[in-house]
């Protein structure tokens, strides 16, 4: 077939989507649909916030938030129903606490080691004779031991954590061979010890995002298969007839990419252009496949969770799950834009990345109208400051990554560090506030502890909020100058370098303060998980610590 028909179709299906999906929203199919977005909720628990992470005092004012919104109904007989439907729960929690913590303490330690890469990197680029002595130290090294860190280190780490956790609750049933789970963060981990180390030494694979060497990989490939085996089994013996929109985005994600993973990295297969395009095939998917499902599905999850309210519509979340699986594939070509590639690919790759408008608006609306009269919750609750943020900074990455994929864009964007600023504002200000948010939320039920010192998540939280203002404005601004002025041929090149380091210079301010916050959340972290400060009532504090719960967690 030739390319100007592939193309053709392409739109032509994509176009057809979009008019499907206006049709289906003015014959009112995106409605609130109760029954399925219910399912997450114990039978008369809508309306009753649940956020662990929450003070005594802010829960209660939360609950007040939220009452304001309906009438709260009174019935003995069902209240009972749902407190033996959250013993339940109860037992999910239970059966995930020991595997979570383990990852969650793995994606701490390695955003630590991260940060710290991170700001080393972003001084050396303002300060070149900083930190010159040792090869391993210098800034091709350091970046690339930074970037391995977060998206094999933090992000992994993390997503298995919270999925893991979650699935379980969401499938009304224990986690099923947790140890599988176990044996395989520490194959995972000590593969990344040798990755990084390996990449420290010198030796490395030569592709962005694939630098590990493939004989460590193999490592990865086992130690994930590990840890997707409880998750398969708890699946096969779930207790739920529906499967919950964040099953679709978790189950998803966690089949994408292996796939993605071993065809990126089986050697000897792909050469030169066909390498790249893989390269770029992998290295967008494995952001648009792997770590932003995971981050929706904890979105969808959590944000009706603590607002005690269903998502508005959800049948718009599975339109967004369908649109983002079927664009989000092709979109990896627009790393490329002005390579060595055949002009069909790129082209592909470019109305596949502006129809993501589809998945990311069905998102953003959805999310917007759950939150709607409930923008007073984000006082009260800090796990939900987190995660409405996060889900805010999905929408805007994602709107300016579609811009930025048009040539007359890239033509500016490409090479500069504005492609830097907007990297971060999707797996930073979107995939990591979400996965911090979540991370408090998930941290009491897994310790059946408070977290000790609340003003710390709020010091957290304006550190990181604060610094990543200062990241991105800065460097998004350094990088377009930066762009334009490398496309005015009567400039000399060394004047685009020049004017970027107070730009430079303004990242690495941000940087500071986003990895002192990460510094604050660790601290906090590990002072939980050693028990400081007080215990609470009941399993972990469910809203109404009931007497049959209370009776559970002496038990
Ligand atoms: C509709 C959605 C999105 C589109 C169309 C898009 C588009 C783009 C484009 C055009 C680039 C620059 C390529 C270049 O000039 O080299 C880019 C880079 C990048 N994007 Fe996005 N983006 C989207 C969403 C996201 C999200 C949600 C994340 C994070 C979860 C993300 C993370 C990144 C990263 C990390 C890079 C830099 C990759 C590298 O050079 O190493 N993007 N994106
Ligand atoms: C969880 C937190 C972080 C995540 C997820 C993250 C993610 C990333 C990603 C995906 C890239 C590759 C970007 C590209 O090639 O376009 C990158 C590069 C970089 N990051 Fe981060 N980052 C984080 C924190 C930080 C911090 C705190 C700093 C401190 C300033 C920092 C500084 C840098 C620098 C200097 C680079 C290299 C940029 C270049 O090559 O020009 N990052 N980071």
């Amino acid at each position: 077939m030739n390319t100007l028909a592939i193309l053709l179709l392409t739109f032509i299906l994509s176009v057809t989507g979009l008019f499907v999906f206006i049709w289906s929203l003015r014959k009112h199919l995106f409605d609130d649909n109760p029954a399925a977005a219910n399912v997450i909720f114990s039978e008369g628990e809508i309306g009753k916030v649940e956020e662990p992470a929450a003070t005594e005092a802010q829960r209660n004012a939360l609950q007040s938030a939220v009452d304001a919104t309906h009438t709260p109904t009174v019935d003995p007989a069902r209240d009972a129903r749902m407190n033996i439907e959250l013993a339940e729960r109860v037992q999910a929690d239970r059966s995930t606490a020991y595997a979570t913590f383990v990852f969650l303490a793995c994606a701490v330690a390695w955003l630590i080691f991260a940060s710290t890469a991170g700001l080393i990197s972003s001084i050396k680029l303002h300060e070149p004779d900083f930190l010159t002595q040792y090869a391993w130290l210098t800034f091709g090294r350091l970046r690339t031991l930074h970037l391995n860190a977060v998206a094999y280190g933090w992000a992994p780490m993390a997503a298995f954590g919270i999925a893991i956790w979650t699935l379980p609750r969401l499938l009304k049933t224990p986690l099923m061979g947790g140890r599988f789970a176990l044996l395989g963060a520490m194959l995972w981990n000590a593969a990344l010890i040798a990755g990084l180390g390996s990449i420290a030494a010198g030796f490395n694979d030569g592709l962005e995002w694939l630098e590990i060497p493939w004989q460590i990989d193999i490592l990865f490939v086992i130690g994930g298969a590990l840890i997707g085996l409880p998750l398969v089994f708890t699946l096969q013996n779930r207790k739920v007839g529906h499967l919950y929109v964040s099953i679709w985005y978790m189950g998803a994600a966690l089949f994408w990419f292996p796939i993605l993973f071993l065809v990126g990295n089986i050697p000897g297969v792909h050469f030169g252009v066909e390498q790249a395009t893989m390269n770029w095939w992998f290295g967008h998917n494995v952001l648009g496949l792997f770590y932003t499902p995971i981050a929706l599905a904890s979105v969808y999850y959590f944000l009706p969770k603590i607002i005690g309210r269903p998502i508005q519509s959800y049948n718009l979340s599975l339109l967004g799950f369908w649109a983002l699986a079927f664009f989000y594939g092709q979109v990896g070509g627009h790393h490329l834009i002005g390579g060595p590639v055949p002009g069909w690919l790129i082209t592909l790759s470019i109305v596949q990345s502006v129809m993501m408008v589809v998945p990311v608006l069905a998102f953003s609306v959805n999310q917007h109208m759950t939150m709607r009269h409930h923008f007073k919750t984000l006082i009260y609750s800090p796990t939900l400051r987190f995660i409405v943020l996060g889900g805010m900074m999905y929408t805007l990455s994602s709107v300016q990554g579609s811009l930025e994929a048009l040539r007359s864009v890239n033509t500016v964007t490409h090479f500069t560090h504005f492609t830097v600023a907007h990297a971060h504002l999707g797996l930073y200000g979107f995939f990591s506030l979400v996965m911090f948010g979540a991370i408090y939320f998930v941290m009491p039920r897994v310790m059946s502890w408070e977290w000790p010192y609340p003003k710390l998540i709020a010091l957290h939280f304006w550190l990181v909020v604060v610094g990543f203002g200062i990241y991105f404005v800065g460097l998004s601004i350094g990088g377009w100058l930066q762009g334009v002025a490398m496309l005015d041929a009567s400039r000399p090149f060394m004047e685009s370098v020049r004017l970027t380091i107070p730009y430079l210079e303004s990242r690495s301010v941000g940087g500071a303060l986003m990895t002192l916050g990460h510094l604050v959340f660790a601290a906090h972290f590990f002072a939980m998980a050693l028990r400081y400060g007080p215990r609470r009532v009941g399993p972990a504090l469910f809203h109404k610590p009931a007497a049959l719960l209370a009776a559970m967690a002496e038990a």
